[in-house]
């Protein structure tokens, strides 16, 4: 896709997928990595996810092993491009999960967000690097596309489309979901307004059709037997980047209120000096949050 498309793709449907971002080799040391990292702490059983948000690790670019996951010019140039090339923006804001227990519900992660959605953009971007297959098998990303905003049908949705009299608030926002087909070494990026969710189930026959998460989770439950299975246990990255504005701001200060999330940022060894200059080279800001004034 040229860059006109790709901008074009990612603003219609608030998604993209970039294909072999990553080498086999890559893969394979991200994958050792979250494994032994994770079973160090938690042992080799199916994990919570709360009990994965509290392990008080850093973030991925502290990672030697995890930091090419982030520093890779062909992702940044994406990114900037993907955000209005604009300057990019990582705070340390990223996590990494193996082997999770089955999650799944419609949301999105846009935080303080006070925007009309249908007439700004949001310039907050996240990325998931799947490292299985998710084409053939289940418990990849859904995403719903061109959706704006997760506010469910009822007060607050309806005094927000009569304050801001745009009734495109109301229009359903979920009914396009896909499975994303993601393969090791793809990466997709969506903008965190776009709703998704995760674990998505992949039909064994019908294999294009995605369901809506309390469907899957209905069916999996009777009749397990019509998904595809898991291909490998499942490891996913994720980070997050941002253009400097009001709307960064604003999910950086609800960041600080989320202990688990700040917990990460705060362990970070973000201020080495080689690092800030390596992440400049190729187009990344490393941003620390304590610079700015976000009382
Ligand atoms: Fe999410």
């Amino acid at each position: 896709m040229d860059k006109q498309n790709t901008i074009n793709f990612f603003k219609k449907n608030g998604y993209i997928i970039l294909r072999n971002v990553y080498s086999n080799d890559q893969i394979l040391r991200y994958r050792k990595f979250i494994k032994n990292k994770i079973q160090e702490s938690l042992g080799v059983e199916k994990k919570n996810w709360k009990d994965l948000e509290n392990l008080n690790f850093k973030d991925i670019l502290s990672y030697p092993e995890l930091r090419d996951v982030i520093l890779n010019r062909n992702l940044l140039e994406k990114i900037k491009i993907l955000l209005n090339d604009e300057e990019v923006y990582y705070w340390g804001y990223s996590s990494f999960r193996y082997n999770e227990k089955t999650y799944r519900s419609t949301h999105n992660d846009a935080k303080n967000d006070d925007d009309n959605p249908f007439k700004t953009f949001y310039p907050l971007l996240r990325i998931g690097v799947y490292l299985q297959d998710h084409e053939k098998f289940s418990n990849g990303l859904k995403i719903f596309k061109g959706s704006k905003h997760s506010y469910n049908y009822g007060r607050t949705l309806l005094k927000k489309a009569l304050k801001e009299k745009d009734f495109r608030y109301l229009i359903p926002q979920t009914l396009r979901p896909v499975n994303v087909d993601t393969k090791p070494g793809d990466v997709v990026i969506w903008n965190l307004r776009t709703c998704h969710s995760a674990n998505a189930l992949r039909l064994k026959y019908f294999n294009k059709i995605s369901l809506n998460p309390i469907i899957e989770n209905l069916l999996e439950k009777f009749i397990p037997k019509i998904f595809e299975p898991n291909e490998k246990e499942r490891a996913v990255i994720f980070s997050t980047f941002g253009a400097m504005g009001n709307p960064l701001k604003n999910f950086l200060r609800d960041n600080i209120q989320h202990s688990e999330i700040f917990a990460t940022i705060n362990n970070s060894d973000l201020d080495d000096q080689d690092l800030i200059s390596k992440s400049k080279s190729l187009g990344l800001n490393i941003l620390d949050m304590k610079k700015l004034n976000l009382k």
